[in-house]
Order: structure tokens, then sequence, then C-alpha cells
């Protein structure tokens, strides 16, 4: 048999969702179900192998053809970008990127740079640089909501799920960016090494989504 297809997930929410789909599959997931603090299970039947990573180190590991599979955020792979192919919406995880600013703020108001907060600098930059608008941008590592309450920011370009985080800060979305949600990408070597056993699992997520 061929050595089993490594797919990196994103641990987390993502990580329980994909496995849920496998277990969907009827592959049989039980090592990941029981993996403690193991970062690398079988699931033997799929001859596949689920390596545990942080969503930019899933994108890394495809990008360098350590794993051969992936599952990743838009968010993630719209920040980073790189060499892999997308190949498929999980369609769970879903969420968007926002611009939000301090309730009643007319953003788009007078001459004067704006600035922006954000996890996602490049997101940010594309979306501004796509309307023609000089903007500051300053990366927060979390909690973005803070930036424009403590005015340092203008504005924030971040993820909007529930809308929560937002409402208990006084904030809200003035405009949407991008819709995001789970995609599965591969490597491109192994996409093409590995074509018929990545097809065929496309085609089983495909009928299970
Ligand atoms: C994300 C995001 C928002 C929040 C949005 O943060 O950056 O802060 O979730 O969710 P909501 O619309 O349902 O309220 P996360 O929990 O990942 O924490 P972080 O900002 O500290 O990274």
């Amino acid at each position: 048999m061929n050595k089993p297809i490594r797919i990196a997930l994103t641990k987390g929410r993502l990580e329980k969702d994909t496995v849920g789909l496998f277990d969907k599959l009827g592959f049989d997931c039980t090592a990941v179900h029981e993996k403690g603090r193991k970062l690398i299970l079988p699931i033997p039947d799929a001859n596949m192998e689920v390596v545990l990573a942080k969503a930019n180190d899933v994108i890394t590991y495809v990008e360098h053809g350590v794993c051969d599979m992936g599952v990743v955020g838009k968010d993630t792979i719209m920040e980073m970008h790189g060499k892999f192919f997308e190949l498929v919406d999980l369609g769970f995880g879903r969420c968007k990127f926002a611009l939000a600013t301090k309730k009643g703020y007319d953003f788009y108001s007078g001459y004067g740079v704006k600035t922006i907060a954000t996890k996602y600098p490049n997101v940010a930059r594309n979306f501004f640089e796509k309307k023609g608008m000089d903007t500051e941008i300053i990366k927060i590592e979390g909690s973005v909501e803070l930036a424009p309450l403590l005015e340092l920011a203008d504005g924030i370009v971040d993820i909007v799920e529930t809308g929560t985080t937002l409402k208990e800060n006084g904030l809200e979305v003035i405009e949407d960016v991008a819709p995001i949600s789970a995609r599965l990408i591969a490597n491109t070597v192994s996409l093409k090494l590995r074509k018929d056993e990545i097809n065929r699992l496309i085609k089983l997520i495909e009928e299970n989504l």
C-alpha cells in the first residue's frame, strides 16, 4: 500500500468539524478521538494520517509538501497566499471579514488618512487598495476591537461571526470585506502524484457535505 495521505488540520473548531465529516464518511477516527496530546494520528482504514497544526502552519506544511493536504480557513489563505491548490469549500467555519468602527462613526468622511488595526494586514491593505484609499495599517495580535476603543485606530478589519464581540464593545460593521469558510487545500505535487486517492477523497467529501 502507498504511504498514508497526510492531511494537516487547523487545531480547534475546524479540526472538530473535519473529524466530524470524516466520521460521517465512515472513516475510523478512533485514534483522533483519543489523541491526548499527540499531534500525528492515523486513520488506518482510509490510509490517511492527520497532523494537527496552527492555521498558518497548515499552509506552510502543505506548501512544502510534507503534508499532502490541509484544512484551513479562507481568512488564513487570504492573508498568507502561497503556492497550493484550493480544492473544496467545506462549508463549515463560516464567518466573514468586515470593516467595523465605533457605532455612529462616519468612517468615509474627511480627507485625512484613516488608521486601521487588524490581525490581517494583507487582507486590510488589499481591501483599501482596491478602493484606491490610502490607509495606515497597524498589526494587532488579538482582541482587535480594543484599538478603536483606545483610539489607536479609526476602524478595524476583523473576523465577525455572531457579531456579539462588536456589539458588546459599542462597535458596528460598516462594510463586509469577504466571506470566510474552511477550505480543503492540496500540495501541487501531491495533487499530481496521488491524483486518484485525492480525487476519491474529494468526491466522497462532496457527496457528504
Ligand atoms: C475572533 C474575532 C473577533 C471574534 C468575533 O476572535 O477576532 O474578536 O472572534 O466573534 P463574534 O462575532 O462571534 O463575537 P477570537 O475569538 O479568535 O480571539 P482573538 O481576537 O483574541 O484572536
